[in-house]
């Protein structure tokens, strides 16, 4: 259905949209394309929509670009992945300065290649001033990795008599969770048809709206984004209040 962009309240726009970019294989099997073409096809999809999310201004996007599990892939598909994210960062270099977008990664860093690791590092300075929409790239992340990684700083933390047993809550454990400081998600996007999770911010996605589509990620379009936003702005949010 194509919702009309008129029925959208862009007063109520969800704050954080977090997205599972799914499909891109299948896309590529449908046109008769590489799954690397897949892939490369999906990255353009976030470059597009990331440009349309700022515009109108949403001001959190969390995309789930390689996960902890996608490791059991074939080598040369890992590899091309890692290509695509080198290729990525190397162009978000490269437009920081006229982009007003912050880029942000969430994941464990230190399992990805050095020079890729300098690239992020390189990015997150160059844009953390920025005032624009906040891209958080789930890299290498698994949300019960990002957990055990958080118990482990808490862990350390307590043994260097840093904080308190008592002083642990909610509050405190999210501080120590790769997505401190960021709002939750208001709203999960997966594409392709598959309904689970696969292992992405578990923890923070504890109330947020899920949709559902089946759209393959390459060809999620604005308008799919305006879909998503509509259907996004029917459902009434309880948080387990009347
Ligand atoms: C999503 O597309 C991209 C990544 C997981 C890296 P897939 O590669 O999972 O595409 P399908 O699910 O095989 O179609
Ligand atoms: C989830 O997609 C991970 C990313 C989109 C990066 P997968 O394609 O890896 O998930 P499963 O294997 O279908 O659950
Ligand atoms: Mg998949």
């Amino acid at each position: 259905m194509d919702i009309q962009k008129n029925l959208i309240n862009f007063k109520r726009l969800p704050t954080h949209i977090a997205f599972i970019m799914d499909g891109n294989g299948r896309w590529a099997q449908k046109y008769n394309k590489t799954r690397a073409q897949g892939h490369e096809a999906g990255s353009k999809t976030l470059e597009n929509l990331t440009k349309e999310m700022d515009r109108i201004g949403i001001q959190y996007v969390t995309a789930y670009a390689f996960s902890t599990e996608n490791w059991n892939r074939p080598k040369a598909e890992v590899d091309f992945l890692m290509g695509l994210l080198r290729k990525y960062f190397k162009q978000h270099i490269r437009q920081a300065k006229k982009d007003n977008i912050k880029i942000k990664v969430i994941g464990d860093c230190s399992g990805l290649a050095l020079d890729i690791q300098e690239q992020i590092k390189e990015l997150e300075n160059m844009t953390k001033d920025k005032t624009g929409l906040v891209l958080q790239l789930a890299l290498n992340y698994g949300a019960r990795d990002e957990m055990i990684r958080s118990i482990q700083k808490i862990g350390k933390d307590l043994l260097e008599n840093k904080i308190k047993i008592t002083e642990i809550d909610e509050l405190m454990f999210e501080q120590y969770l790769d997505t401190a400081t960021i709002p939750d998600p208001d709203l999960l996007i997966r594409t392709s048809g598959e309904i689970r999770l696969s292992n992405f911010l578990l923890w923070q996605m504890a109330y947020t709206e899920l949709y559902f589509c089946e759209e393959f990620w390459p060809d999620f379009s604005i308008q799919n984004l305006y879909d998503a936003i509509y259907h996004f702005q029917q459902r009434k949010r309880r948080f387990g209040g009347l």
